[in-house]
């Protein structure tokens, strides 16, 4: 082993036995924290900081679904079923509103972050804890990539498109429209998209002609009307 790092360990080691205050740890507010002695190499880079890696948003929407924080949180824009309890924040501008370890350190320690109306009176965030002894790192990396991915839109941008419905998915919100050319945003092609409201998709059926609007910042249709044959 190398002699510096041997050193090193010693000195921690003596600081973390030792309960007497030392000629080191003396000064009251740094117990706890382990000080480099003189001519002892840190022992992380300077400027070090905790950082999330990169997840990725669509699994951890999945990982959002399979936890059912939908139970306490809307994410507006979404068509979780509706939080049968309003106990947690609307997350769907989270992204712009913090760092992804935020959102990390609100899912695996949710009473570090809790504001002080969201605390019960022992003290703890009221949002459960069950998740933490089933989650994955996997999960843990995917699910706040995620949350960072909702933001407000940039600009409402609304595109309109002509095509033929080739099938409902009302449960789901759903439409799959054979489209043409989108003029700006995309080509013709067969694809599933969501819709604002259940509503959107009244009195349509398959193999109808429509025009639909389609939000692209939300990625859903907002609007269809049914075109003459
Ligand atoms: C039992 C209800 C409940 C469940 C289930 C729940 N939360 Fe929460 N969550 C809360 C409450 C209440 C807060 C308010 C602040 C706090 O306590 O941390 C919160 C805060 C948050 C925040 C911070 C928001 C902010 O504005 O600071 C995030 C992010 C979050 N929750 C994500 C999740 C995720 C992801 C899950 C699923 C693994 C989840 N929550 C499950 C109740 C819940």
């Amino acid at each position: 082993m190398d002699l510096r790092l041997a050193v090193g360990f010693i000195f921690v080691w003596i600081n973390l036995s030792s309960t007497a205050p030392s000629a080191l740890g003396a000064d009251a507010g740094t117990s706890g924290k382990v000080r480099s002695a003189p001519g002892i190499e840190q022992h992380h880079p300077k400027d070090w900081r905790f950082s999330m890696p990169k997840g990725e948003p669509i699994k951890g929407r999945a990982v959002f679904e399979k936890f059912e924080c939908y139970d306490c949180h809307e994410v507006r824009g979404e068509s979780f079923p509706y939080p049968s309890s309003e106990a947690g924040p609307e997350l769907s501008q989270m992204g712009s509103l913090h760092p992804l370890e935020f959102f990390t350190e609100s899912i695996i320690n949710p009473s570090a972050v809790a504001g002080k109306k969201d605390r019960t009176p022992n003290g703890k965030s009221r949002m459960s804890e069950d998740h933490i002894e089933k989650m994955s790192l996997r999960e843990l990396i995917d699910l706040p990539s995620y949350i960072a991915s909702r933001k407000p839109p940039m600009t409402a941008n609304f595109v309109k498109g002509i095509g033929k419905i080739v099938a409902l998915v009302p449960e789901a919100q759903e439409i799959v429209i054979d489209h043409g050319t989108i003029k700006d945003f995309m080509d013709a092609m067969t694809m599933g998209y969501k819709v604002s409201s259940a509503a959107v998709l009244k009195g349509l059926r398959s193999g109808d002609r429509v025009e639909f609007t389609l939000d692209t910042a939300q990625r859903v249709i907002t609007k269809i009307d049914k075109l003459q044959k």
